[in-house]
């Protein structure tokens, strides 16, 4: 919102007073009131008319935004609040425009503020002059300039951690268009004191520490440095880091912004090297020496430090080292040559240094300056901006507050001489009368210093210059005499007794009441520091060195320009400056920045009444006040003032047809403001005093309320009537809208009403009609009924009847038949006995075989002889025949099977024939052995290499080749035997070797025993005497037990024509050597599974075991 609404007017929402000139009483107390209240709120601007008081804000504010340079751009002083943007752009526009040049200066003690304002006041004429590549490279160079310098002429104070140690002045040169061309700049006192010792909590110039921390290791090795601060004297140590400050980072600043501005790469190495030789001349330390002749003399203590700085500085060592130890002095062409103590000896040290730094300080603003400067011989046009130091009043005041407060001195005198000079002419512009003004004029005091004669400048001069000894004291002495009737000077000793019994006074000082109040010098110090010396010699090594710039540094060092004239004193130089520098900003219109620092502490929102009152005093900035408003406080052009106050009276209200001034002096006759209150200028009202301003104001603000609220009636009538048509028109809209709904509706429930009543009439109508019909329905019903019953009684009477008649039909012709049958029985009796009995019989009995017989050929089973169907028989008198019918088919089917089998098969018949006929129903093991074919060779002998050598002994053809199980006969336990059938012959074998174990022919064969039951086992019975019995008989048992009997059999009967006996018994004898031992077979249990065990029970007994 803020955003929004347009500032006409720095009157606009103003908080205390914009501009002091209006501040209603004007005392301190109001002053520092209104700048306090302004400042709690944000506002630190304020005006003094076209003066700006800028306070400190610590902190930064959104207020110097892009936008803000937008918004404050091409506006008028007074139209905006009070913003050094403002001030900035009425001196640039007046510059550009009006071709008047320009200065700004900027005041202010230490920290209030004024280069960072010096920095917006450039940048801001940065951003508003013109654009274009040349153009840009002015305005960076010039910016540029900044970096640099402050690198070198800043430092850290207990004020200010960026503390400017130099005045500077800067002229910015522009074209007629308003473009920057370049500027020149120029130094005033750099406090070098500060490069040998800086108060306590302060550092040295940022640029030493600078360098120790942001330069490479090489450039340091370069330089000769180490990075170690504490290793040089010159470097303050207790603060030597500043918080928030990056010393490595703004190194690079610096060495981009020399870049920029354009120094040469071998320049700025011979900068830094002049810097390292500052750093290092301070480590240069001197011991006492006596002479023979008692004159004291001082020494070097460590050379090497010398040594370096002559290699950095290309000094003969000899030379320098002299230049510390002997002090010449010439005088018409007399040399003397006198030795140094050791305090000397550290006060030239200190002077070369310092001299080092402040003259290399000003080579630089030189330098920047040869960059920097305007390449055209065009006509300029100029702004300057002035930043040095304000007014100082602290508790030990030596010579450069002297000369500083001098400074603001001639400054204050140009204010009020410009100021006035200004009034007046607006004055004559604007034919007003002009009436003498009542104000201080501090042109007394800069006479006290610096008048020729009886200045305090000159008389130090002269002291400085008197043969003698010359002292601090006898310079105030002397200042005693002369000064002493001098209304602003204060001493406790000078003639005048006034001061004599003034103990704040110490005997050692001097007091000046400045125009800012006063300021008590403590005269110690003064006439060293006015003389500035620097021993000859020194300078004179120094232009000997072959370093370029050290030897520009120090021109008087060259002996062919020997001066023997004293070089100007400090306060002499400083008093030609300052002359100049007034001279220069005379020629211009002044601009006002009074900077003020809020409180001590560098914080953001405290506001010190204390400090900011000694501020306001010194800077005399209530004395300001009252210049400015000695004439008229206000002044304003009739346009804008008919344009902000015509609003309070009729005839101007809400226009004014006629020039403005008959506009505003209508107006304020009107108002019937006193006359003594107002004058008519040329284009300008001029109101005299603030209240008349604040009652104009108070009425507008007043008449602006009432209009407020006419507007507020009128746009609410409006508004409530513009409402009432509309709700009107809605109104009836609505009520159409409504009516029509509501007819609809009532339409809609008689419609549903009626088609009710119609349906209930409706539906008593069909109801009725119903009923009816169903009576009429019910009346046919009962009626058919009725006639259905009537037709069925007829009908069932009638089919009564019929049945009644077909029955005496029936029995007639039953009677009728029987009587005929009867008649045809007893005609052919006699005839159909005789033969037809027989003949049917017959007849029955073909018939029936014939359909046996055809239907048994549909019935045939199969041709398979195991095929045990046969058809049931149908007839029983068939029941032989069908049995024999049976057999034959069997006995055929059977033929036809045999007649298919080969040789072999019929060969494996006859042996399964063989041992059929031996075994069946004899012995259990039989059945199984239906079903295996008969083998005979079980082990392949031939194939088997192992039994090669039996293969080989038994050349016959092998029947049965099979590994049986041999039992010993003394203790029934079984061995594997290989048992070999051939033609002629039963032979044993061992399984493993296959050697022949025993061979017995078949003839000696007598026997083979076995049981009925489900066994292996098998005796074979030998021959008794024959060969082969001397080892007694075999018992064996074999899985293929029937086959090896059956072949056996059959072998022994082909071979020797007589039949095998086989005995099936279960308890039998077998031969062993010379016992005969009985083999008993039983029952036995299962526990072995189904194998039979074998067990010798005592010598008579072989008990084996069938489960
Ligand atoms: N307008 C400002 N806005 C924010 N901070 C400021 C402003 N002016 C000054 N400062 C702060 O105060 C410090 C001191 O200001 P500086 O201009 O260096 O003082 P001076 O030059 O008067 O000694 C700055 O470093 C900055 O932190
Ligand atoms: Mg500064």
């Amino acid at each position: 919102m803020a955003k929004m609404e347009v500032k006409t007017s720095l009157l606009d929402d103003m908080i205390g007073v914009g501009d002091m000139v209006l501040l209603e009483p004007l005392n301190e107390d109001s002053f520092i009131n209104n700048l306090k209240k302004r400042f709690d709120h944000n506002e630190v601007y304020t005006y003094i008319g076209s003066v700006v008081i800028s306070i400190n804000p610590y902190r930064s504010l959104p207020i110097y935004t892009p936008e803000k340079v937008e918004e404050y751009r091409n506006r008028n002083f007074y139209e905006l609040s009070p913003h050094i943007f403002a001030l900035s752009d009425e001196a640039y526009r007046s510059l550009r425009d009006q071709d008047k040049d320009q200065c700004i200066l900027i005041t202010g003690e230490s920290g209030a503020g004024k280069t960072e304002a010096s920095k917006l006041v450039m940048s801001y004429v940065a951003a508003v002059c013109g654009k274009g590549a040349e153009v840009n490279q002015v305005k960076e160079q010039l910016l540029q300039s900044n970096p640099v310098l402050e690198a070198f002429g800043n430092a850290k104070t207990v004020r200010n951690d960026n503390s400017s140690r130099f005045g500077k002045y800067m002229d910015i040169e522009f074209d007629f268009k308003g473009d920057p061309l370049g500027g020149v700049i120029s130094n005033y006192l750099l406090e070098k004191s500060r490069v040998v010792k800086q108060p306590r909590g302060e550092r040295n110039f940022h640029i030493f520490y600078q360098i120790l921390s942001g330069a490479s290791e090489d450039f340091l090795c370069k330089l000769k440095l180490e990075r170690d601060f504490s290793r040089y004297n010159y470097l303050g140590l207790d603060s030597a880091k500043v918080n928030g400050v990056d010393d490595a980072a703004n190194f690079r600043t610096v060495r981009n912004a020399m870049q920029i501005v354009g120094f040469m790469d071998h320049e700025t190495q011979s900068v830094f090297e002049v810097v390292a030789a500052v750093l290092k001349l301070g480590n240069i330390e001197f011991k006492p020496e006596s002479r023979v002749n008692g004159l004291d003399e001082s020494k070097i203590k460590d050379k090497n430090e010398l040594k370096e700085i002559c290699e950095l500085t290309g000094i003969d060592q000899s030379v320098l080292e002299r230049a510390f130890s002997f002090r010449t002095v010439e005088a018409k062409q007399e040399k003397v040559s006198t030795t140094l103590n050791v305090a000397q000896a550290y006060y030239a040290r200190d002077a070369l240094a310092k001299n080092l730094y402040s003259r290399l300080f000003s080579w630089l603003v030189t330098r920047i300056n040869e960059s920097i400067k305007a390449q055209t011989k065009v006509r300029k046009k100029v702004m300057g901006v002035l930043d040095i130091y304000g007014f100082e009043i602290f508790e030990d005041n030596s010579f450069e507050q002297f000369i500083i407060n001098y400074c603001n001195e001639k400054l204050q005198q140009i204010f009020i001489e410009l100021t006035l000079k200004e009034e007046q002419e607006e004055y004559i512009r604007e034919g007003i009368e002009w009436t003498h003004i009542e104000y201080f004029n501090n042109a007394i005091i800069c006479d006290l210093i610096e008048n020729n004669q009886t200045g305090i400048l000159a008389m130090l001069d002269e002291e400085c210059l008197r043969p003698g000894t010359v002292t601090d004291d006898t310079f105030l002495e002397k200042l005693n005499q002369i000064c002493a009737t001098h209304q602003h000077f204060e001493s406790r000793m000078s003639k005048c007794s006034r001061f004599l019994n003034d103990t704040s006074l110490p005997h050692s000082c001097f007091r000046i009441q400045h125009y800012a109040g006063k300021v008590m010098y403590q005269v110690e110090g003064f006439v060293d520091k006015n003389n500035d010396l620097l021993y000859r010699d020194l300078s004179q090594a120094m232009w000997k060195a072959s370093h370029s710039l050290i030897k520009a540094l120090f021109p008087e060092g060259n002996p062919a320009k020997i001066n023997l004239k004293r070089p100007l004193t400090a306060g002499s130089q400083f008093k030609a400056s300052v002359a100049t520098l007034m001279k220069n900003l005379q020629t211009k219109n002044p601009n006002y920045i009074r900077c003020i620092k809020p409180n001590d502490k560098k914080a953001a929102h405290i506001f010190n009444d204390a400090l900011v009152c000694h501020q306001i005093r010194y800077l005399g900035l209530l004395e300001n006040v009252r210049v400015r408003r000695a004439g008229y406080a206000f002044r304003q052009a009739y346009e804008p003032c008919l344009e902000r106050y015509k609003m309070l009276c009729k005839q101007t209200w809400p226009h004014w047809r006629g020039p403005a001034r008959a506009g505003v002096e209508v107006l304020f006759n009107e108002l019937e403001i006193p006359e003594e209150e107002f004058s008519f200028g040329r284009s300008k009202i001029f109101i005299r005093n603030p209240r008349t301003l604040f009652k104009l104001e108070d009425l507008r603000k007043q008449r602006l309320e009432d209009l407020a609220t006419l507007i507020e009636k009128i746009y609410r009538g409006w508004k409530c009537r513009t409402r009432f048509l509309l709700m009107k028109k809605s109104q009836i809209v609505i009520a159409s809208w409504y009516r029509r709904y509501a007819q609809q509706k009532k339409y809609q429930k008689i419609k549903s009403s009626a088609i009710i009543v119609q349906s209930y009439i409706r539906g008593w109508k069909a109801r009725k009609l119903l009923r009816e019909l169903k009576h009429q329905k019910r009346c046919n019903e009962a009626a058919t009924i009725i006639a259905a019953y009537w037709h069925g009684t007829q009908a069932r009477r009638e089919l009564k009847r019929l049945k009644e008649e077909a029955r005496r039909k029936h029995a007639v012709a039953v009677i009728w038949a029987y009587w005929l049958g009867l008649k045809v029985r007893r005609e052919y009796r006699k005839f159909f006995r005789a033969n037809a009995g027989r003949k049917i019989y017959e007849f029955t009995l073909q018939r029936l075989m014939q359909k046996y017989f055809l239907e048994m050929k549909n019935k045939m089973p199969s041709l398979s002889p195991i095929d045990k169907n046969w058809p049931a028989r149908p007839y029983l008198f068939l029941d032989s025949t069908h049995k024999e019918l049976k057999r034959i088919f069997h006995l055929w089917r059977c033929k036809k099977y045999r007649d298919q089998f080969t040789d072999q098969q019929k060969l494996i018949y006859e042996e399964k024939l063989e041992a059929s006929e031996l075994f069946k129903d004899k012995k259990a093991l039989y059945p199984a052995s239906v079903g295996q074919p008969f083998q005979g060779a079980y082990l392949e002998i031939s194939k088997n290499p192992k039994y090669k050598k039996l293969k080989d002994a038994v050349d016959e053809k092998i029947i049965i080749a099979e590994v049986v199980n041999k039992i010993n006969r003394a203790n029934g336990k079984a061995t594997s035997r290989i048992f070999l059938l051939t033609k002629n012959n039963v032979l044993l074998a061992d399984q493993k070797s296959g050697n022949i174990k025993s061979e017995v022919p078949l003839g000696d064969v007598t026997k083979v025993s076995m049981s009925s039951q489900n066994d292996g086992f098998f005796a074979v019975h030998l021959k008794e005497g024959s060969e082969a019995a001397g080892k007694g008989d075999f018992l064996l048992s074999s899985d293929h037990l029937i086959e090896m009997a059956t072949k056996l059999y059959r072998t022994t009967l082909s071979q020797t024509k007589q039949k095998l006996n086989i005995e099936i018994s279960d308890e039998f004898l077998v031969q062993f050597r010379q016992d005969k031992v009985c083999v008993k077979f039983i029952q036995g249990s299962q526990k072995n599974g189904n194998i039979p065990t074998c067990k010798r029970k005592n010598n008579r007994l072989l008990e084996v075991a069938v489960p």
